[in-house]
């Protein structure tokens, strides 16, 4: 397993549970995957270090959880190995890696999503916002772990945007805004054919109420009680499978998750972003609910064999994460703060706790180490006892300075979300 962050921890949580998994090991890992398997402390990023670790080892599959080694090759260069690998390609990755490529390949796939136009200066920023009009959406061509959105109505601001983007010799992709629910879904990949997850959604704002700047994600939840029947087969039909479709026909085929970023808006369904990884902390709160074994699954991605997988398996309840987050996160996290709580947390029922910027002291004690901290995942039998065991798990946890939202999942267990275009054919 490549990756520091709470997204790896759940996946190696769910590896270990796989009666056919026999060892995992995690590079670089974090406190609280070193914990459960053996770490290795490479740059996971470094294709040439990865691909040697993977050979020592001798591992049958290696799993890349973080988008920055898909955009630096280690996929390729584990797969020049021999060593299969659940993770797409440096080129592939460019779903994700460019905003500008994925609205290349959507346009050619017909897949629905937002118009966009790219944006190189000033002048041609200013000309884009004024096509589109008010809320702006103004993206970052490259990567910039989900804080490279600015949405806004103030114009002013969104050409500063722009503009910090130029100053930086980056692009931007300017785009129409879209109304309406946001949905995560995990779609796997084995170059071909495509198996969904259960679809999830991600509270992206540091702050309750959608308050305040993007983050990488707050808190999530899964499944979505209030989807349009038959969303995930029309986003399979009208979304993933073109998609993977136009990548193997390009001779860049997919091999991973890719990862949908939808909108429900009023003209029907489009999506927002494609990542070419699993969500963080989206992964959370799906996996604790899947009881297919996840090693079989990647594995069969990684080899090309998803059209043999049986129909996935899902645990009855609903799972809810909720992020704590450092002191100053998103701007300038404060790290080294001690944790305490966490073993309390963990003893409680339905509660798991998965670290993500976490790291051991020269004492042993675990301390704060980077923007989100980790997440608490609860399972309830509705989303109202989700949150509660959630919530409960995250006040047991002290962290000086950790910011969390109180709001996760929240209006959705109020029974507020409301899709406007419903079923399919909606994406007309
Ligand atoms: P992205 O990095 O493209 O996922 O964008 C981050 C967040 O910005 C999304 O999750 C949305 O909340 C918001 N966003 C991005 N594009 C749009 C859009 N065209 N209209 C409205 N909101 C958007
Ligand atoms: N939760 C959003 C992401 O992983 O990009």
């Amino acid at each position: 397993m490549i990756g520091p962050g709470g997204r790896e921890h759940a996946i190696v949580r769910s590896l270990l549970r796989d009666p056919n998994v026999s060892e995992v090991h995690a590079a670089p890992g974090n406190a609280g995957i070193s914990e459960l398997v053996p770490t290795h402390a490479i740059n996971g990023n470094d294709p040439a270090a990865v691909a040697a670790l993977a050979l020592k080892l001798d591992v049958d599959l290696v799993v890349v959880g973080p988008e920055a080694p898909l955009a630096a090759g280690v996929s390729d260069a584990v797969r020049a190995a021999g060593i299969p690998v659940f993770g797409p390609s440096k080129e592939a990755a460019q779903l994700e890696a460019s905003k500008a490529f994925a609205k290349a390949i959507m346009a050619e796939a017909q897949v629905p999503t937002a118009m966009a136009k790219v944006a190189v200066n000033a002048a041609e920023a200013a000309d884009a916002l004024d096509t589109f009009g008010a809320p702006y959406v103004v993206k970052d061509d490259g990567l910039a772990a989900g804080k490279g959105v600015v949405v806004t109505n103030d114009r002013d601001e969104a050409l500063a945007h722009a503009q910090s983007c130029f100053d930086v010799g980056g692009q931007v992709v300017i785009e129409e805004f879209l109304d309406g629910p946001e949905v995560s879904l995990f779609v796997l990949a084995d170059g071909r054919n495509v198996v969904p997850l259960a679809p999830a959604q991600d509270f992206k704002r540091i702050y309750d109420g959608d308050e305040g700047p993007n983050t990488g994600g707050m808190g999530a939840y899964s499944p979505l009680e209030w989807a349009p029947e038959g969303l995930v087969q029309e986003v399979i039909d009208r979304v993933a499978q073109p998609t993977i479709d136009e990548m193997a026909r390009r001779g860049t085929p997919f091999v991973g998750v890719l990862y949908c970023g939808l909108a429900l808006t009023s003209r029907g369904t489009r999506v927002i972003e494609f990542n070419a990884r699993f969500g963080d902390p989206e992964t959370q709160a799906v996996l604790a609910r899947l009881k297919t074994p996840l090693g079989g699954l990647l594995l069969a991605a990684a080899k090309g064999h998803l059209a043999d997988v049986e129909e996935l398996r899902w645990a009855p309840e609903t799972a809810v994460a909720v992020v704590l987050a450092s002191h100053n996160y998103p701007e300038a996290p404060r790290t080294g703060d001690r944790i305490r709580g966490l073993k309390k947390a963990n003893r409680l029922e339905g509660v798991h706790v998965l670290h993500a910027g976490t790291a051991a002291d020269e004492d042993g004690n675990v301390v704060s180490a980077g923007g989100r901290v980790l997440a608490v995942v609860a399972l309830g039998t509705d989303l109202v006892e989700a949150r509660e065991k959630a919530y409960e798990g995250i006040e047991a946890i002290e962290l000086e300075g950790g910011q969390y939202r109180t709001d996760i999942a929240a209006k959705a267990a109020r029974g507020e979300i409301i899709v406007e275009s419903k079923g399919k054919g909606a994406t007309a």
